[in-house]
């Protein structure tokens, strides 16, 4: 088992790709979401400490048979929930090639092929988003790790010998700013929260009363965050306002695109953009909105010595000889990871074997079907949008007639037992938030395989179970 012969390999792929090709073929036939219990599956599992070894195929019998039922099938077409990538086949072969290889992309002298790969790749991304050519950028975990080492950068990049900084984004924005402040040092109590209009993107006067008012109290504004796809609702920030905002304070901006950067591949969706390469950092995704298995997330800065700066560090141990410019790379001044995979290689497969047109076609079509979900909601007598689709998030609630005169509480309590009763009966699959204090009903489309057709099961789906509930209004 630990070394294969080239037969058992050739078995092992064999069944792999069996197990692969029945699992997506069958993928509209299982349910989304099964109802299960930790205890539940603790149970199938043999807990015994495995003193020898098992066989591939048992191995592979327990993925087929416990943990493939018992996982949400996030590739399914009405997985709605959170902002799940359905993953692709490309991105998993090429997920087994980079572990085969187990390339570690701290250096170029360490991967020459591999790091190369990685900065064409990240220079696509560049080209993509419309970023100077000066720009460059690594691929981290996910977005949050983006964020980090962005917002990273930008703490480096201010004094703070004169006072206590203070950054700012709107209060729709992701948790993992406010973390990542916590984590800098920069404190969460130091992120002032900015208000959203009635669209959930950043009102740029409050953006500026605030900064004045910090000013006024000594404090140090550094850097504002905006938006390229909230995580609520898909809203995206006057990226070209802010970016004036930003010049005018002397401010680092950042975006966070981690959810919808790369809708600007889409035409209907591209004049939302307008001034993104005008950042001096963002953070994206390839594992949300390219589709690609986890984890794979991107930083970019538009002057990469900013980021050297916050992040070079000189060891004895990783001292190099003899070597210079490119092939001097040093990936670990760009980021705060040293050992990294092989994760440009799912993105360039990606990118390189399906093209941009393709992506653009599939970004396109998400995008139409939550436009779909929103017109027949808005058409229809009982559910109510509660914010309105940008990109391909939607929130809504149901709204049945015998509740139409029902208080706001009762109303959210229902959609809450709904939202529970949808996820368990399976079919479609939705996560929710809330918006102005209301509960509400959220999906976001960012699957290739989904259909206009399967928006409108989503809303049958959810008058059947509506009726279902016991007591249901
Ligand atoms: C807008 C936004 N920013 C950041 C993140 C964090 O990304 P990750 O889960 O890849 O760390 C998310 C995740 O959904 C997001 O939607």
């Amino acid at each position: 088992m630990l070394e294969p012969s080239a037969d058992e390999l050739r078995d092992w792929g064999n069944s792999v790709t069996q197990f692969m090709i029945d699992y997506l073929g069958g993928l509209r036939d299982r349910p989304a979401y099964r109802h299960t219990s930790s205890r539940e599956i603790r149970g199938r599992l043999d807990s015994t400490l495995p003193i020898r070894g098992t066989d591939f195929n048992s191995l592979l019998k327990v993925l087929r048979e416990t943990i493939v039922p018992f996982s949400r099938q996030n590739a399914h077409p009405r997985m709605f929930g959170y902002v799940q990538s359905p993953g692709t086949p490309i991105g998993a072969f090429a997920d087994l090639l980079a572990s085969t290889l187990n390339a570690n992309l701290t250096i170029w002298r360490s991967a020459p092929a591999p790091v190369e790969l990685e900065r064409l790749t990240i220079d696509w991304i560049r080209q993509i988003l419309g970023f100077p050519a000066e720009a460059d950028g690594l691929f981290v975990s996910g977005g949050s790790m983006a964020n980090l080492a962005a917002l990273g950068a930008a703490r480096h990049a201010r004094d703070d010998s004169l006072g206590r900084l203070r950054m700012y984004a709107s209060n729709a924005t992701h948790f993992s700013i406010a973390k990542s402040a916590a984590l800098l040092g920069i404190g969460r109590e130091n992120v002032r929260h900015v208000a959203v209009d009635e669209s959930f993107r950043m009102q740029v006067d409050d953006l500026v009363a605030k900064i004045n008012a910090d000013l006024a109290s000594d404090y140090i504004p550094f850097c504002v965050v905006a938006n390229a796809g909230t995580v609520d609702t898909g809203a995206v920030d006057s990226l070209r306002e802010i970016r004036e905002i930003a010049d005018r304070f002397q401010l680092w901006m950042h975006v966070d695109g981690s959810y919808g950067a790369f809708a600007i591949l889409a035409e209907s969706a591209r004049r939302l953009f307008a001034g993104v390469e005008q950042a001096d950092s963002i953070a994206l995704d390839p594992h949300k909105w390219l589709y690609l298995p986890v984890d794979v997330g991107c930083v970019i800065y538009r002057d990469p010595e900013a980021a050297r700066a916050a992040f070079a560090h000189e060891a004895e141990y990783t001292r190099m000889f003899g070597e210079e410019a490119d092939e001097a790379f040093v990936c670990w001044d760009y980021g705060p990871e040293l050992s990294r995979r092989f994760r440009a290689l799912k993105v360039w497969m990606l990118l390189k074997g399906v093209g941009l047109d393709r992506l653009s076609e599939a970004i396109e079509s998400n995008l139409a079907c939550a436009r779909h979900l929103e017109s027949m909601v808005r058409a229809s007598d009982d559910f109510e949008m509660i914010a309105p689709v940008e990109l391909s998030i939607f929130c809504f609630r149901h709204v049945p007639v015998q509740l139409r005169n029902q208080s706001p509480k009762v109303v959210d309590a229902f959609n809450e037992r709904l939202l529970v009763a949808l996820q368990r009966d399976g079919s479609s699959y939705l996560s929710n938030t809330m918006l102005g204090g209301r509960f509400a009903l959220r999906g976001c489309v960012l699957n290739y395989r989904t259909t206009l057709r399967d928006m409108e099961i989503l809303l049958d789906d959810l008058r059947r179970v509506a009726k279902s509930l016991p007591n249901s209004v």
